[in-house]
């Protein structure tokens, strides 16, 4: 949460692959996880719930849905400057994300084959679905002369370990928060379509409906967990991927605001709509939200991002490290003041209100 992103300036490995952003704690990262352990999840009594949702997945809704049309064919270089930069940095991160859930998905398929075959059938389906979002998205680069190398990428990422436990929070809100980034930005351009210079956010709708089916699915498989929901622990664990995720989400979004200028959308009023939404949406599936119509939630979020916007002016300068280092920790430090503070703001109970929502 506290590194800073550094701008890519576009280097690219060999001529038309481009060499992913530098890696850091705001990047899309690749997971693994304990595969023995999600193989001996009991999922007994929540048969009907999973079926139900791996029946929508398997109904492929959007088969037909991810092909160029004619729109696509066109020549690209109107598009420069800024915008260009910025939306090129936009097309990596969504590919980088998409692919990193397609990999982690496509491992839990094959691991949990012969043990847990309908959570297989639905991991296999979740792949399917990342796969042909990242495959769109690379396309979309192939338009600006560039593509991601996807093979580079699964051989030299650093793969982060999570408990699956911490898996199922942080897919669930990735879904659910990448519906409400990509239903937002198609509304908006509905609206304004003398914003929409390039035919790929047409796409978000149907598009959002697939993650709005990963999450779910993911949903199904946590209410079938019960310590995942119904204990204390719980409650700070949800809490504290809640608050990740948005900070996240704030930083990048307010680091990244060429890119919603450039199709008419405030950087400020999108993030808290994407993090109102994905709250309220999370009280059906964990046990306790943020309040966020608390009037301290999104200025102390706010002020991370100023830090944040800080460390990164830092990390800019050619001073010698440690100088660096001296100047960053006084941002650090508001940083971590701030996501506390959030952090200890009055909870939302989502079990008290659990009979009342479907
Ligand atoms: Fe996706
Ligand atoms: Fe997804």
């Amino acid at each position: 949460m506290v590194s800073t992103v550094s701008r890519s300036d576009l280097p690219e490995q060999s001529p038309g692959i481009k060499k992913p952003v530098q890696e850091t704690l705001l990047t899309p990262r690749f997971y693994i996880t304990d595969f023995d352990a999600v193989a001996q999840m009991d999922l007994s009594g929540h048969e009907a719930e999973l079926e139900a949702v791996v029946a929508e997945l398997r109904a492929d809704y959007n088969r037909h849905h991810f092909v160029r049309n004619e729109e696509f064919q066109q020549d690209w270089e109107k598009i420069d400057g800024e915008t260009r930069h910025a939306f090129i940095d936009f097309l990596e991160r969504s590919c980088t994300s998409e692919f990193s859930g397609f990999l982690l998905f496509k491992e839990l398929s094959r691991k949990l084959k012969n043990r847990q075959p309908l959570l297989s059938e639905a991991f296999h389906l979740l792949a399917r679905d990342e796969a042909r979002h990242a495959g769109f998205l690379n396309k979309a680069m192939a338009d600006f002369g560039l593509t991601l190398d996807l093979g580079y990428l699964t051989k030299n990422r650093t793969y982060t370990f999570f408990p699956p436990e911490w898996v199922i929070y942080t897919v669930y809100l990735s879904e659910k928060i990448g519906y409400w980034r990509y239903i937002l930005v198609y509304r908006h351009l509905e609206q304004h379509p003398e914003h929409r210079f390039y035919p790929l956010f047409r796409y978000f709708e149907s598009w959002c409906q697939d993650e709005n089916r990963h999450g779910d699915f993911f949903k199904a498989l946590l209410r079938s967990q019960p310590k995942l929901w119904n204990c204390w622990k719980a409650r700070l664990w949800a809490r504290f991927f809640l608050l990740t995720v948005f900070a996240t989400h704030t930083l990048t979004v307010l680091e990244r605001s060429t890119f919603y200028d450039s199709i008419g959308i405030d950087p400020q009023e999108y993030n808290k709509a994407v993090i109102q939404n994905t709250n309220e949406t999370s009280k059906r599936a964990f046990p306790s939200v943020l309040d966020t119509d608390h009037p301290e939630f999104f200025p102390r979020l706010e002020k991370c991002a100023i830090a944040n916007q800080k460390l990164a002016e830092i990390s800019s300068q050619s001073r010698p490290k440690f100088i660096q280092t001296l100047q960053k920790l006084p941002w650090i430090a508001v940083i971590i003041w701030q996501l506390l503070r959030l952090y200890f703001l009055p909870a939302i109970d989502a079990e008290a209100s659990r009979p009342v929502i479907h």
